[in-house]
């Protein structure tokens, strides 16, 4: 479900109105091969079947009420699409280093956030829940410094979309320049791995592999 809603935040991105992005996924993007109004009604679809797919998940109805309503809050206007608004109302406009970070937070943070808060809940940890979201959110600003770092340090072949795209964007590469903006990666990087180190021990061992993906990004 968060990867179906994933999705559907990536085909809005990549549209004209948006992004104007040809490339996604080392395909061309679905406006491309297609037509606008097809990218903008898949986008549609995908965002209502993620809560579809929740909701027939074999789980207790109690825990997918929770599931759907982390997804809808996160992913809705208290997250991923504030971030997206303030990311496009934005452009051209320079805010300041908190107003990106809460950008960043809003438009990518908040739907890893989640993922790692649904995961606790589908497994009956509701004690770790709030401690994993916030891990979460600090992961999910990691992830887009990156992303903004990989806009200027990969082509569109090497990132599998198209990249070289941010100049008009609030991105942590075009507020700081590069040197500083590997800096913020890098002491960002550095407190998740102490963060990590106070999860017990099957927590650590379970979000290990995708923190080392996490860690290791920028420097491909
Ligand atoms: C998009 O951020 C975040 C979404 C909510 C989809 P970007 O615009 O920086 O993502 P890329 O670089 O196109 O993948
Ligand atoms: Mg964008
Ligand atoms: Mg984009
Ligand atoms: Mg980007």
């Amino acid at each position: 479900a968060i990867e179906v809603l994933h999705t559907y935040s990536l085909i809005h991105d990549d549209l004209p109105a948006m992004d104007n992005a040809d490339l996604r996924r080392g395909i061309p993007t679905l406006h491309k091969t297609y037509d606008e109004v097809s990218a903008i009604l898949a986008g549609d679809a995908l965002n209502t079947y993620a809560f579809e797919i929740l909701s027939n998940a074999p789980l207790a109805d109690r825990v997918i009420v929770k599931l759907v309503r982390s997804l809808a809050h996160n992913g809705g206007v208290n997250g991923m699409v504030l971030g997206q608004a303030i990311d496009c109302q934005f452009e051209n406009q320079r805010l300041e280093l908190d107003q990106v970070k809460m950008l960043h937070i809003h438009k990518t943070g908040k739907l890893i956030a989640a993922s790692l808060q649904m995961g606790a809940y589908i497994v009956g940890r509701d004690e770790v829940a709030q401690e994993l979201y916030d891990f979460g959110i600090d992961l999910g600003l990691l992830f887009q410094i990156q992303d903004d770092i990989l806009d200027v340090t990969q082509n569109d072949e090497q990132a599998g979309k198209t990249t070289n795209n941010d100049q008009a964007k609030n991105s942590f590469v075009t507020l700081l320049g590069f040197e500083k903006a590997m800096k913020e990666a890098n002491t960002l990087a550095d407190k998740i791995i102490r963060q990590m180190t106070s999860f017990d021990e099957n927590l650590q061992r379970e979000l290990s592999p995708t923190l080392n993906h996490y860690i290791n990004r920028h420097k491909d």
